[in-house]
Formats: structure tokens, C-alpha cells, sequence
């Protein structure tokens, strides 16, 4: 282990801070007065389970080598001399650059997990089986192989566990590397891959950050990744754009949802290709591409979530100003990689045929809904209007109006008008612009004290109103994304809630968010340990923001059904109407 996790594991943070300042508990929590700043009502908070300190008051938070090095007034090589030395740990020349050295050895770890496994699936009989996947079920080539150094994980519990034990490395770091996991049974350690194909992940330095393992055997997850370490943030990292890069340059970008199809890709000669690794892609993955390109060509699978990817994953793209094309992939086949298969040909002329993202979003809202029936052309408008209506430029915006009004069999006009109003609008309205900026932590900001109380009640509670209430209701994109993360944590039936555990599922940068939530002590303005006073508040809440979201429904309906009047689409009128008295009933 580490000299700065053995010290921290030496040292509760809550003896720490009390020696220092007099805590008292709050719940799950400690508080007390902050020592940094001068106050009469304690803001001042301690976690033990997160082993951290933050101060409402004054923003300061941090570790107990952070909240040394404030109250001491020193630097972070002083406080973790003192610390060290109140713990009983020696200290190394190496510790004094401690991030530096972890970093390296992280990289040293995955340089020899990938060597393994690429030795085991290329020489190894243990291999066999994965070596016959990737050249007969997935037709890959030696070459192929090579060159993206996969491997394979035996289905066995502990291989490389065992290997890189003699070669020296403690299972922390294999841990913090994330090449091995706790045993679910409790006690030891087994590897994090077992049976799956790997892929290692290289940074674009050329150096492992990763991995990711396909199951040979149909097991679940079909896919299993590093989960977040020191060197790995999934939500900056692109497939293969280390090697793609001059290609990226010099062709733009063609982004696709999974390793095999960068691979196959690869393999069939199409080179400037990159995986978003099947999540949506974040703000921080254009950033890292605009480096290289501003051609982006998205080349999802069919599915329906595929279709979604590309709608969130535009709105940022476009924000930053790529030019986009969608590449359409025909019905029969799901992806990049199963055209290939049946003809690499095939596979170049999809990318070559890839559309402006605005014809890809009518064709594809067409293909969605009927545009025979009132309800069709409805769902269709609410589909395109709040994404057209954020173009600016009027002979784009006139051009679409043109095609749209031919297809819906609607006036240029009205269409027009829609799109320059914006108003139809629920999609948009769901997503406010970044410079929304109630802070998150603010009582006038309903969503983030939504979820701050329900982290300070039991699980049955969390779990009823995280089943009450719908994603859509929320607007602040952090909001969103927290929340959604703890409804998949509540439905996996656990019988006690372990803030740890969300945090460390938290893409990149949430994970403060989270703990400072999960520390807010609401100014001590209510109650909250008293279960009934907390379910109270939660009520109040939860029922403030169903409010506020039926507000906007009704908001964009009423617009909905303006425009309804003026086509003189009397059922669509009716109907509209009929949706905005039943949220006047059930909210306002
Ligand atoms: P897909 O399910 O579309 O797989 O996931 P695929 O690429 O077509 O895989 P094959 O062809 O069946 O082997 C796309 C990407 O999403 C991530 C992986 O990175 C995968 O490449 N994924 C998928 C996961 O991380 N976990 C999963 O359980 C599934
Ligand atoms: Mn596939």
C-alpha cells in the first residue's frame, strides 16, 4: 500500500478534526464550528464514512492531510511528515512526490497486465479458447491482434493476481489499478477479468490507462471496464484515438460505440475511427478531439439507444462547434462491425454516405412516428422544433422549414415560426443552458435540497420517492445525473444505502457533488434526524418540484396548442387541452 493510504487508514479523520475543534454528531455526520472561518452556528461538517471535512460557510474541504496542512498552516510535504509520524509510518524518499510515483507505478501494473494477458491469449493454451474467438467468431487477423495488444483474461480466479504478486506488486496497487477486485464473500481478492477477451485502454501518450473485457461465455455484463483510478476517467478517454490521431487530422473523426467496430474497422483500413466505449460522450472527450478535428462523423448502432446517444452527444458537439454527419447504418445490420463482416466495402460506403445531422434528425423522427395522424405530426414537431429552433442561421433554418412543411403537410409558415420561437419545446426546456447557475446547494434550488434530503433518510424512503419521481422532472444537469445514478443503485435490492458506492459509480467531477450533498447540513434548519420531519420535508419538496415540472409541461403545451388552432386541428386541440387540465388537477 501507499504511505498516504496507510496514514489514512491509521488516522479517522473524526479524531482528527475533534482534537482541534469540538464536533458533535449530526446524523450520519459530525459538526461543529468552522475553524477557518468565524461563525456562531456550526457549517462546519466531518464525514467518517468518506473521511473528508467541508464547511458550508466557507467552502473549505478536503482530507486530513488538507484540513493539517489549513489549520497548521503548512505545505502538503509538512503535513504529511507530521501526520506520518502521528500514525507510526515511515516515510520514503518517494512519498515526497507521493502522486507522481502512484501514477507510474499504476501505468507499471497495466503494462504488465496487458503483457500477461496478451502472452496468455497468443501462446498460452489457457488461451485457446479466446484465440478462437477472436479469429473465427470475430474474424480478426494476427496482425489485428498485435497491433491493439489484446489478451485474454483465463477463467480462472486469481492468474493475475498470483502473476503480479512475484513480480513484486502489493495487492493495493492492484486494486488501485483496479486489476483486481475484493471478493464478493468477503475476504481476499480475486481478479476484476475473468474469461474475457481484453482491450487494453491507451491514453494519448500511448500508455495503458485501462481496460476493458469482453465475456466469452455470454455472461453479464457483456462488457466490463476499469472502473475510474488515478489514471483512468472514463468520461475523458476515446478508444483508440492514440493511434488515430494523424488519421483524425487529416480525415476527421468517425465515432462508433464499440472497441470491436474501431477494430474490425481498423482492420478493413478505415483508420480514423474512435469508440465512445458505449456511453454517451461527454463535454471533455470533444475538447480532448477538437485537438485533432472538427469533422465528426457519428456512426451509431441502429438501436434506439444508439439514436439517443447521438441526439445528446450533438447538443454538446454542436455547442462547440463540429460540423457533424450522422452515417446511417441499414436496418439489417446493428453496427459498424457486422457490416463489415459482410462486406468492408459496404462498410466504407455507409461512412462516405454519412448525412448532415439535420437530415439524420428528420429522417429519423419520420421513421419513429406516423406522420398520417394529428398524434404522429404532434410527436413529430415536439421531436424536431427544440432542436432546429437552437440554429441560427435562417437560410438553415428556412431550408429545413421547406422540407418539414412539404412532409407534415403543414404551412412553411407555422413551421417556420416554430422553429425561430423555439416554444414547442419540452426537450429543451428538460435541458437548461449550462448558465443556469442556482447553485446546487442552495435551498432556492429545490432539486439539489431534493436530493441532499433524501441521502440523509433510510433506503426504503430514498427507494419510494426515487420510484415517485420521473428523471424529466428535474432540469439541473447535475441533478440529473445523480439521480439517475441512485435510482440504478436503489433498484439492485440492497438492504442498506453506502454513499461510497455512488460515489465511486459517479462519472468525473460528480463525485464532489455528491459528497457535498450527502454533507449538507441544511444551516440546521431542519430537524432531519427525526424520520417524520425529514419524510415531511422530502414530501414538500418532491411535490415543489412535480410543480414546477407540470409548470413547464403546461407552459409547452399551451404553445402546443396555439399552434394546434391555427391548423385547425380541432382533435389535436382537444386532446392537448385534456393533457394540461389533468397536471392543472393532479399539481397545480
Ligand atoms: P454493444 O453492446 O453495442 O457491443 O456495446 P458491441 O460493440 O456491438 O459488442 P459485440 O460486437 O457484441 O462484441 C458497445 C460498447 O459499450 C460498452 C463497451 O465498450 C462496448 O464496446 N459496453 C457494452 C459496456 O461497457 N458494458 C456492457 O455491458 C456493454
Ligand atoms: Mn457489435
Amino acid at each position: 500500500m501507499d504511505t498516504i493510504s496507510e496514514i489514512k487508514q491509521k488516522i479517522d479523520i473524526v479524531d482528527l478534526v475533534g482534537s482541534y475543534v469540538s464536533l458533535k454528531k449530526a446524523g450520519r455526520n459530525y459538526k461543529g464550528l468552522c475553524p477557518f472561518h468565524s461563525e456562531n452556528t456550526p457549517s462546519f461538517m466531518v464525514s467518517p464514512e468518506l473521511q473528508i471535512f467541508k464547511c458550508f460557510g466557507c467552502g473549505e474541504a478536503g482530507d486530513i492531510f488538507k484540513f493539517v496542512q489549513k489549520i497548521e498552516g503548512v505545505e502538503f510535504s509538512t503535513a504529511l511528515e507530521q501526520l506520518a509520524q502521528k500514525a507510526g509510518v515511515k516515510l520514503e524518499k518517494r512519498d515526497y512526490d507521493p502522486e507522481s510515483s502512484k501514477r507510474k507505478q499504476l501505468y507499471h501494473i497495466n503494462s504488465l497486465t496487458a503483457r500477461y494477458y496478451h502472452y496468455i491469449l497468443t501462446k498460452h493454451p489457457q488461451g485457446k479458447k479466446g484465440l478462437e474467438y477472436l479469429t473465427q467468431k470475430r474474424k480478426l487477423k494476427p496482425e489485428t491482434i498485435e497491433f491493439f495488444q489484446l489478451g485474454y483474461a483465463p477463467d480462472t480466479w486469481d492468474s493475475l493476481l498470483k502473476f503480479l504478486k512475484k513480480q513484486n506488486i502489493h495487492e493495493n496497487e492492484m486494486l488501485d489499478a483496479g486489476v483486481i477486485t475484493e471478493r464478493s464473500s468477503g475476504g481476499g481478492y480475486i481478479d476484476k477479468f475473468r474469461g474475457r477477451i481484453i482491450f487494453p485502454f491507451k491514453g494519448i501518450d500511448g500508455k495503458i490507462v485501462g481496460f476493458n473485457g469482453r465475456t466469452i461465455f455470454d455472461r453479464e455484463p457483456k462488457y466490463l471496464n476499469t472502473t475510474e483510478t488515478a489514471i483512468f476517467h472514463k468520461g475523458s478517454f476515446l478508444f483508440n484515438l492514440a493511434n488515430a490521431k494523424v488519421d483524425i487530422k487529416k480525415e476527421g473523426a468517425v465515432i462508433v460505440e464499440g472497441q470491436m467496430d474501431v477494430i474490425t474497422a481498423y482492420q478493413a483500413g478505415i483508420k480514423n475511427v474512435i469508440a465512445s466505449s458505449g456511453t454517451a460522450l461527454a463535454e471533455s472527450q470533444f475538447k480532448l478531439l477538437q485537438r485533432y478535428t472538427n469533422d465528426l462523423t457519428f456512426c451509431l448502432d441502429s438501436d434506439t439507444a444508439g439514436v439517443n446517444a447521438v441526439y445528446r452527444a450533438v447538443e454538446i458537439a454542436e455547442k462547440l462547434g463540429f460540423n457533424i454527419k450522422v452515417a446511417i447504418i441499414p436496418p439489417a445490420y446493428k453496427d459498424l462491425d457486422e457490416i463489415i463482416k459482410d462486406s468492408p466495402s459496404k462498410a466504407k460506403k455507409v461512412i462516405k454516405d454519412a448525412v448532415d445531422v439535420y437530415d439524420f434528425y428528420i429522417s429519423s423522427t419520420l421513421k419513429a412516428n406516423s406522420k398520417e395522424s394529428a398524434l404522429g405530426k404532434k410527436l413529430i414537431l415536439e421531436t424536431l422544433v427544440p432542436i432546429f429552433s437552437k440554429i441560427r442561421n435562417p437560410v438553415i433554418i428556412d431550408h429545413y422549414s421547406k422540407i418539414l412543411a412539404a412532409e407534415l403537410n403543414l404551412s412553411e409558415d407555422t413551421i417556420n415560426t416554430m422553429f425561430k420561437a423555439g416554444s414547442a419545446n419540452s426537450y429543451a426546456e428538460s435541458i437548461p443552458d449550462e448558465n443556469d447557475k442556482t447553485p446546487l446547494l442552495s435551498r432556492d434550488n429545490p432539486e439539489g435540497y431534493f436530493l441532499a434530503l433524501l441521502f440523509k433518510s433510510d433506503i426504503d424512503t430514498m427507494r419510494k420517492y426515487a420510484y415517485k419521481m420521473d428523471v424529466e422532472d428535474f432540469t439541473n444537469p447535475i441533478v440529473v445525473n445523480i439521480f439517475q445514478l441512485l435510482a440504478s443503485y436503489l433498484k439492485e435490492n440492497r438492504k442498506s444505502f453506502n454513499i461510497k458506492q455512488i460515489i465511486k459509480r459517479a462519472e468525473e467531477g460528480y463525485g464532489d457533488n455528491i459528497s457535498e450533498l450527502y454533507l449538507w447540513d441544511f444551516d440546521g434548519i431542519i430537524d432531519f434526524e427525526s424520520p417524520q420531519i425529514l419524510e415531511r420535508e422530502i414530501e414538500s419538496v418532491f411535490k415543489r418540484i412535480k410543480r414546477d415540472s407540470a409548470k413547464r409541461s403546461v407552459k409547452v403545451l399551451t404553445e402546443q396548442i396555439k399552434v394546434a388552432e391555427l391548423e385547425k386541428n380541432w382533435d389535436l386541440v382537444l386532446k392537448l387541452t385534456k393533457k394540461v387540465e389533468k397536471l392543472k388537477k393532479l399539481f397545480l
